[in-house]
């Protein structure tokens, strides 16, 4: 079986840019408090006169396929992973696939709703089904709009002053060499979790998916337990990685480059501490991008690639850990 390679790999993010500074106007926080326990010090915020799910991740993929030198056209799979869709139903994926112009080519469309490990999981979707001879190329997509559902006042201030907006598309297709590739995925769930990190309305559950008193109340703004989210996710990364070392019987020194989900610079700054790794093998850009849940792992490999940090030789290894409980790694070799 051949495994499957990154050919290409792109991200959107919106053009607003939005301070710490601009967020102590509108809810009790500081600059000094965000940076010091998340390490952001800005994101970005979506137009909602120009900015889709679907149209900044077809941004994102078309700088994918422009690197790869590839036609939208070649596409034969997209798995869009996602928690902020454009729509309750259908999935931003058929969505993307009329945004790229590829609606009448009919190609299969595939959502993904895995929060934070939800790119992990769309590579190891679109590696299985190249390893399998399905399909050929396939685009894997992380992108989300964060901001709009988040409430901009002291309320909200756990949960908006971490998450920003953004995408990230990554093309794969079958390895020329079998030293290459995709080494492995390895993905977890632990559903007892769930409500931990959530949004819970509008739920299907419900006589009414949607009230006045359900829209008045917090069910539909997004919920985290940050103390014990931080305490799993420190445990968990660890533990996905070093599982897919073992697999491949390879040790941590031979990682060139960790892209670890950007949860939160601490969460980061802890696991490369627990790794022994120095600076130039663990890659962040939370500082500048916030938490963009399925969208941060792409967004970061995109600007490594683009640093020169992602090239011919690098083992790169990838962690995230997030809403589901979920968390996952993959080993690339480039
Ligand atoms: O994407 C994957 C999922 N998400 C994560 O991985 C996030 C994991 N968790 C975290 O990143 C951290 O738990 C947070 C950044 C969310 C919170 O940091 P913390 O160090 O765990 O703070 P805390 O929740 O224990 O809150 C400490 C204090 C509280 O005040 P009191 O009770 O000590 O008086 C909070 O009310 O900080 C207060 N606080 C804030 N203060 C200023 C909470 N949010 C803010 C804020 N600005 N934005």
């Amino acid at each position: 079986m051949l495994k499957s390679q990154i050919v290409g790999i792109g991200h959107y993010v919106p053009e607003q840019i939005v301070t710490n500074a601009d967020l102590e106007k509108v809810m009790d926080t500081s600059n000094d408090w965000i940076v010091e326990r998340t390490g952001i010090h800005e994101r970005r915020f979506f137009n909602p006169e120009t900015d889709t799910v679907a149209n900044m991740s077809a941004k994102a993929a078309r700088m994918a396929l422009e690197r790869a030198n590839v036609a939208a056209e070649e596409i034969d799979l997209i798995v869009f992973a996602t928690i902020t869709p454009d729509y309750f139903f259908p999935g931003s994926g058929v969505l993307l696939q009329r945004e790229l112009g590829l609606d009448k080519k009919t190609i299969p469309a595939l959502d993904i709703r895995n929060a934070c490990s939800g790119f992990i999981y769309g590579l190891s979707v679109g590696d299985q089904y190249i390893r399998t001879g399905t399909y050929k190329t396939v685009l894997v997509v992380g992108a989300e709009i964060q901001s709009s559902t988040m409430e901009m006042n002291t309320r909200g201030r756990n949960v908006s002053v971490i998450f920003g907006d953004g995408a990230g598309a990554a093309l794969l297709r079958p390895s020329e060499t079998d030293s290459k590739g995709l080494l492995s995925t390895h993905l977890h769930a632990e559903g007892s979790f769930a409500e931990e990190l959530y949004v819970r309305d509008p739920g299907s559950s419900r006589k009414e998916r949607l009230s006045p008193e359900i829209i008045e109340s917090t069910s539909v703004r997004a919920h985290m337990n940050g103390n014990l989210v931080f305490k799993h996710a420190v445990v968990r990364f660890q533990e996905v990685i070093h599982e897919a070392l073992e697999h491949n019987q390879l040790n941590k020194d031979d990682i060139d480059l960790l892209i670890p989900h950007q949860a939160n610079l601490r969460i980061s700054k802890f696991l490369q501490s627990q790794l022994g790794f120095s600076d130039d093998r663990v890659y962040n850009n939370i500082m500048r991008y916030g938490n963009t849940t399925a969208a941060s792992i792409p967004i970061a490999m995109s600007e490594a690639w683009a640093e020169g940090k992602i090239s011919e030789g690098t083992l790169l290894c990838l962690a995230a850990f997030g809403s589901g409980f979920t968390w996952a790694s993959a080993l690339i070799q480039f």
